[in-house]
């Protein structure tokens, strides 16, 4: 029905078959592909077994009225427009036609070109309205796949790096401290882009002697050393055409690093015992908690394979840095658990997140993790208020402990009673405690000694 290099393609519906045919012969002449009918059963039947775009109808017909099909093909196709046409043109038809779902209603005598107006606009709006739902969708898509959780500012970062670099093969290095989520986003970036389909294979530098480490990213021959009774490929082979996740890069030999150096200039490894060298296609994601430009600098790290690497950094940020996403972050962790213990998903009450926003998360996302999971499982109730937390039956003093009455204290007293808990959850550790307290060690020693004196005298 509708051919190629149409604008679009258009069911016209009038009894009157002059008017129909009128309709039918300018819309096609300026480009549609229109069908014309003389009744409104015909229009059901042909819009039934049709793709319109749109649908032009006669109010007043003998068979099925235009309202009453107005109302079915809202009913049935609500995105397709209708517009509807008259001679009988009366205020309440418009109203009733608009109210039932009409684009626009027109009533005779028209001039043509004011008709052919009116579709080429009904037709530009169906297009923006119909941009907007895929880029809508393509949006939503986009959001349900993405598996890292935040909109702070400083992650909106991280994805805008993270979909610059996915679709390219350049090298990328991820930074941040220790729970910040390198392992989740260095997978984004493989399985968020071009790459996705091949392999993505992830390997700890940190927890593999340096020496198996070699092997292990390049291959060996067999017999190549004592105990290499097999050859092996090395998973820079195996994850050609996809990406290699170095993580803890900053751990990695010097002797090591020379070499994973020359595999990145040349494009080719050699398993060791091996003469032939064999070309890869392997992109580098490599992972570091730790200060990679201060390594440089101490010469623990290469320069060179720092630049390398570094083509593309991706910084996270702290979860202090983003304190505005630890509600969803643990509205997220409190669903994921709770489906994993296969019970009902816990609440958290504004103190409680309050108090969660207020921690210093220094394990960050990971911490946090860890203690959504443990109060899924700990807390026996629906609610998790600010004393279901863990710090908290030890730091907070709940507000109805506070002396009332004619017992009200001086600060001064607060402030020795205060001291003396803080002191005594420390273990009598001044040090920790002075740190708690905000205090330094010298100012925690003069309270006590003018505490000592106070009694004394
Ligand atoms: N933005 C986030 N959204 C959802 N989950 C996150 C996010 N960031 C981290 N996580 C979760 O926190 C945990 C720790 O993340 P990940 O292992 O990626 O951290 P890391 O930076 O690699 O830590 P380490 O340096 O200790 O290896 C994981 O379970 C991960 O799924
Ligand atoms: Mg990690």
């Amino acid at each position: 029905m509708k051919t190629e290099n149409s604008k679009g393609s258009i069911l016209v519906v009038d009894d009157e078959k002059e008017m129909c045919d009128l309709l039918v012969d300018m819309l096609t002449s300026v480009g549609y592909d229109v069908e014309g009918v003389n009744s409104s059963t015909d229009a059901l039947e042909l819009f039934r077994h049709g793709d319109f775009d749109l649908v032009i109808s006669d109010l007043r017909m003998r068979d099925i009225d235009g309202m009453e099909l107005l109302k079915i093909i809202k009913d049935e196709r609500p995105d397709v427009p209708v517009i509807i046409i008259t001679a009988f043109g009366s205020i309440d038809g418009a109203i009733e036609a608009m109210k039932a779902g009409a684009y626009y209603f027109v009533t005779k005598p028209f001039k043509l070109r004011e008709m052919e107006a009116l579709v080429a606009k009904t037709f530009e709006q169906r297009m923006l309205v119909k941009e907007n739902l895929r880029l809508r969708k393509e949006v939503q898509e986009h959001h349900n796949r993405r598996r890292i959780i935040g909109r702070s500012k400083a992650i909106r970062e991280v994805y805008r790096l993270v979909d610059l670099v996915s679709d390219s093969s350049s090298n990328v290095l991820i930074l941040g401290d220790s729970g910040t989520g390198k392992e989740l986003v260095a997978r984004e970036v493989h399985f968020g882009g071009r790459r996705s389909h091949g392999p993505f294979i992830p390997l700890n530098c940190s927890a593999i002697p340096e020496g198996l480490l070699e092997s292990e990213l390049f291959g060996h021959t067999r017999g190549a050393f004592t105990g290499a009774h097999q050859a092996r490929k090395g998973l820079f082979v195996e994850a050609s055409g996809g990406s290699l996740f170095l993580d803890e890069i900053g751990d990695m030999g010097l002797a090591l690093q020379a070499k994973l150096l020359r595999v990145l200039q040349d494009g080719v490894v050699r398993p060791i015992g091996s003469s032939k060298t064999i070309s890869v296609d392997t992109r580098i994601i490599a992972a570091t908690h730790r200060d990679l430009k201060a390594l440089v600098k101490k010469g623990a790290f290469r320069e060179d394979l720092y630049y390398r690497l570094s083509v593309i950094p991706i910084r996270l940020p702290s979860l202090a840095e983003r304190v505005d996403d630890i509600p969803m972050l643990a509205d997220h962790f409190l669903q994921k658990y709770a489906q994993r213990t296969g019970r009902p998903t816990k609440r958290l009450t504004a103190k409680a997140l309050d108090a969660l926003q207020k921690r210093p998360w220094e394990g960050n996302v990971r911490e946090l993790e860890n203690i959504i999971e443990r109060l899924v499982v700990l807390t026996p109730s629906e609610v998790i208020d600010v004393g279901d937390l863990p710090w908290m039956s030890v730091e907070e003093t709940p507000e109805c402990m506070w002396p009332t009455g004619s017992e009200l204290l001086p600060l001064k007293e607060i402030e020795r009673r205060y001291i003396e808990h803080v002191l005594s959850e420390s273990g009598g550790n001044k040090e920790k405690a002075s740190r708690i307290l905000g205090i330094n060690r010298r100012t925690l020693y003069r309270i006590k000694d003018r505490w000592k004196n106070a009694k004394e005298s």
